[in-house]
């Protein structure tokens, strides 16, 4: 993976919230890319084997929304057929997946496309199966968000979208790397079973129109597995 490029002093303005990322620009693209490719790369191939067991999609399209350094398209990559398209609104955080994906030397089977998940450009039904992992909190209108997956999906495609570390042990050691190296990590992951959050999925997930999902909040995360109608072509 990639070396470090990123001060310990820099680390310490990153903070997980909105704000933070309204403004992604190049350098919060670098240190994002630092922190995923060295902090968080353990994450991605358990988080890619959870989303295979759960959604068991391996081959068609996948869309990696808010991909970031598409380290979770690269991983789920390596233990299916799919396809990907990495799907980032950051030109300059595509611009480094990029570098990611031809470095592992996927450049035929994981594309970099710029896009808001508000207004994907993609033609309808055209996913096996949606991804994103962190970066749901980021969206303004999260059933716009989940409505335009629906209609980018095909028939019986599943997605797996929302935000984790993995397991208790990889986020018990990311946290502790986090703070270790001086970052704003308030938001460390808890994961919880609140029936509020479980409320507020349900409400989010009938307004954009799903009628097939399931709410998983466990030591993998906080995740919604959700599959759109109809037979699989
Ligand atoms: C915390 S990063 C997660 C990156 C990657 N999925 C990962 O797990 O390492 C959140 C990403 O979501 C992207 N993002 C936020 N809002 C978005 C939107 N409306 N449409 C597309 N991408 C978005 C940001 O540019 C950023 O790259």
């Amino acid at each position: 993976m990639a070396e470090l490029t990123i001060s310990e002093d820099k680390m310490g303005r990153i903070g997980w919230n909105s704000k933070t990322y309204k403004k992604f620009d190049d350098e919060r693209a670098g240190e994002y890319l630092a922190i995923a490719n060295e902090v968080f790369a353990p994450i991605y191939p358990v988080i890619a084997r959870q989303i295979l067991d759960r959604c068991r999609v391996s081959e068609g399209l996948c869309i990696d929304v808010g991909c970031g350094p598409a380290n979770l398209s690269i991983a789920l990559a390596r233990i299916t057929s799919l396809d990907f398209c990495a799907m980032d609104f950051s030109p300059h955080i595509l611009e480094l997946g990029r570098e990611n994906i031809i470095r592992e030397d996927l450049a035929e089977r994981v594309t970099t496309v710029a896009g808001d998940v508000h207004r994907m450009p993609f033609a309808d039904g055209v996913a096996s199966l949606i991804i994103s992992r962190g970066s749901m909190r980021f969206w303004r209108n999260r059933p716009a968000a989940f409505r335009e997956m629906r209609r980018v999906l095909e028939p019986g495609g599943r997605g797996y979208v929302g935000g984790g570390l993995g397991s208790r042990e990889l986020a018990d050691a990311i946290n502790e790397e986090m703070i270790r190296r001086g970052a704003d990590w308030k938001n460390k992951p808890t994961p919880r079973v609140r029936k509020k959050d479980t409320a507020e999925w349900r409400e989010i997930m009938e307004k954009a129109g799903f009628a097939k999902y399931e709410v998983i909040r466990d030591d993998s995360g906080s995740w919604i597995c959700f599959e759109k109608e109809g037979e699989s072509p």
